[in-house]
C-alpha cells in the first residue's frame, strides 16, 4: 500500500502485562492522515504502556500497522525512521546542549556524516552543518520556540517552551504518526492556546497524531475521536460528543478524582 485512504497508524488486540499486572487488555485503536486521536483514562490506566506497546519498547501481544504494512516486529529504532514518534511523558533533552543544538542532534538522520567525512571533505562537512543548523533553527520556530531562547540550555527556558521543544525534538525531520504524552502537562493560559494551536496546525499539515492527556477541555477541543481507558481496558471510543454522555465514561471518571 503506498499511503492512500486507510488508516496511517493502526494497532489491534494491544495487551501489556508486567509480572502479574495486566496494564493493557485487548486495546485496538486506528488514527488517520490528519486527524488527532486523544487517549484519556485515569492515573494507570494504562495510556503511557500503550505508547510503549506501539513503538515496541516492551513486550506486548497484539499488532501494529503503520500505513497498511504490519510493523509488529520491528524495532523501536526502525519504527521511527518510518515515520512513528514519540514524546515522553518527561521532557527529554540534552541538557548540556542549547536548544538549537538539541534540534541539530534529532536531524541527524537527515544530515548525519561519518567522521571519515567529517575529517577527510570538511568543506562539505561545514557546508551540511550550516544547511542542519538552519533547518534547526527553522523548525524551532515553526514550533513556536523564539529565537532568543535557541542558545540557551533547555532548562533555562521558560516551561511552556519546554514542552513545544519536545513537540519539537519528537517530530524531528518529520513524522507521518506523533505520539504524544501529556504535553499539556503543567501548562495554562497562553501555553495551553499555543498547544492547541500547534496540535491544530500539524493535524492540518496531514500528520496522524494521537494525543495522551489528563487536561479534559483541551482533549474535548482538539481531538477527532477518543479511546477511554480504565485499568488497561478501553471501555469507550467515539468522538467527543459521544464521550462526554456516556455512562461508563462518566463512571469511571466519578470512580476516581481527577
Ligand atoms: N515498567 C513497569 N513495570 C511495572 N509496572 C509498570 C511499569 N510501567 C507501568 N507500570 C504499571 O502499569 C500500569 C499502567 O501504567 P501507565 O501505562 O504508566 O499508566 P498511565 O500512563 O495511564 O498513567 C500502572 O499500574 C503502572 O504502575
Ligand atoms: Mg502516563
Amino acid at each position: 500500500m503506498s499511503g492512500g485512504a486507510g488508516p496511517v497508524l493502526r494497532v489491534k488486540g494491544l495487551g501489556v502485562t508486567y509480572g502479574a499486572l495486566v496494564a493493557l487488555d485487548d486495546v485496538t485503536w486506528s488514527v488517520g492522515a490528519g486527524e488527532i486521536l486523544g487517549i484519556i483514562g485515569p492515573n494507570g490506566a494504562g495510556k503511557s504502556s500503550c505508547y510503549d506497546a506501539v513503538t515496541h519498547l516492551v513486550r506486548r501481544q497484539g499488532q501494529v500497522f503503520l500505513k497498511g504494512e504490519e510493523v509488529t516486529a520491528v524495532a523501536p529504532h526502525l519504527l521511527a525512521e518510518r515515520g512513528l514518534k514519540r514524546a515522553f511523558q518527561q521532557n527529554a533533552f540534552f541538557h548540556e546542549l542549547t536548544v538549537l543544538e538539541n534540534m541539530v542532534t534529532v536531524l541527524q538522520d537527515r544530515y548525519g556524516t561519518s567522521l571519515v567525512a567529517a575529517t577527510l571533505l570538511p568543506f562539505s562537512e561545514a557546508r551540511r552543518r550550516r544547511a542542519a543548523v538552519e533547518d534547526a533553527r527553522q523548525r524551532l520556530l515553526r514550533f513556536g520556540i523564539p529565537e532568543m531562547y535557541h542558545g540557551l540550555k533547555p532548562t533555562n527556558i521558560p516551561y511552556g517552551t519546554q514542552r513545544m521543544l519536545s513537540i519539537a525534538l519528537a517530530y524531528g525531520s518529520g513524522a507521518q504518526a506523533l505520539l504524544l504524552d501529556e504535553p499539556a502537562a503543567g501548562l495554562g493560559g497562553v501555553d495551553m492556546t499555543h498547544l492547541v494551536n500547534l496540535l491544530l496546525s500539524l493535524k492540518n499539515e496531514g500528520l496522524a497524531v494521537v494525543v495522551i492527556e489528563h487536561h479534559m477541555d483541551l482533549i474535548m477541543s482538539v481531538a477527532d475521536r477518543i479511546v477511554v481507558l480504565e485499568q488497561g481496558r478501553q471501555i469507550a471510543m467515539g468522538t467527543p460528543h459521544e464521550i462526554q454522555s456516556d455512562p461508563r465514561v462518566l463512571e469511571a471518571y466519578l470512580g476516581h478524582t481527577q
